[in-house]
């Protein structure tokens, strides 16, 4: 880690990374919130941040081609995974692209957001993986309709974390992760399949909750697209949301 800007309250990491990579923040730079009001999700949702939450977002400047940097997000994901391994000795899946899950439970989410338009004046576009996980807090915190729905590392491992240490771990096994994506493409493709939730389940493949597909859960092709066979077809999944049934 570069740099640690922490804030009791923000709005949204995400969003003051973003923000700190246009005026040129290093790789390595972490913005952290104990809280956050506005905190944003994939699909364009909000993401509850209530405290007992580890909210931060991670600056990179990946050296991956345009059709690679999908493999980012995954790699954020295992290095969650990593972390919360070493941390907490807990196993968690993956479900692609990168929530993470505990007794069939999410605990994490991942939003990756990419800085396209400093191509534009000719600096390397950073990616910003902004992570949400449920740590210290019990599901029971979260409003009613959700509780069924996700866990926290406190409800699964039954004990209270260390949260520097945490973030501190997500930190570099992200990074690790990372740097994996080009020294060792295949052990990481590898390894993700061994921890892809999805793997062999029925899985609905939803756009704005219209379903466009329905199959069994293949795992990642090398660009990290989520693979459904589908009526004896393979279909490639790019976006859009994945649900297992
Ligand atoms: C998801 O599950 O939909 C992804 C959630 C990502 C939430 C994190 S919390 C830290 C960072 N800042 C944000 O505004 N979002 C991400």
């Amino acid at each position: 880690m570069q740099e640690l800007i922490y804030y009791q309250q923000l709005d949204s990491t995400n969003r003051l990374a973003k923000e700190l990579a246009h005026q040129g923040a290093v790789a390595g730079t972490v913005v952290q919130a104990k809280r956050q009001s506005a905190g944003r999700g994939q699909y364009e949702r909000s993401f509850l941040s209530p405290p007992g939450g580890l909210y931060f977002s991670l600056i990179l400047h990946p050296t991956l081609s345009a059709q690679e940097i999908a493999l980012v997000t995954l790699a954020a994901g295992l290095g969650c995974r990593d972390a919360i391994q070493a941390q907490c000795g807990l196993a968690t899946q993956i479900k692609w692209p990168n929530d993470l899950y505990c007794s069939g439970k999410k605990i994490a989410g991942i939003l990756s957001e990419y800085c396209l338009e400093m191509a534009d004046s000719g600096k390397t576009p950073a990616v910003v993986v902004g992570v949400g996980m449920n740590v210290n807090s019990r599901s029971t915190d979260f409003p009613a309709e959700l509780q069924g729905q996700l866990s926290t590392l406190l409800d699964c491992c039954g004990k209270r974390q260390d949260m520097a240490a945490l973030l501190q771990a997500c930190v570099e096994s992200i990074g690790w992760r990372v740097e994996q994506l080009t020294n060792s493409r295949s052990v990481f493709l590898t390894q993700w399949q061994q921890a892809d939730y999805l793997f062999g389940r029925k899985v609905q493949h939803l756009l704005r909750d219209e379903q466009l597909a329905l199959g069994i859960g293949q795992g990642i092709d090398e660009q990290g697209r989520y693979l459904l066979l589908d009526s004896g077809q393979l279909r490639r999944i790019l976006g859009g949301q994945l649900r297992p049934l």
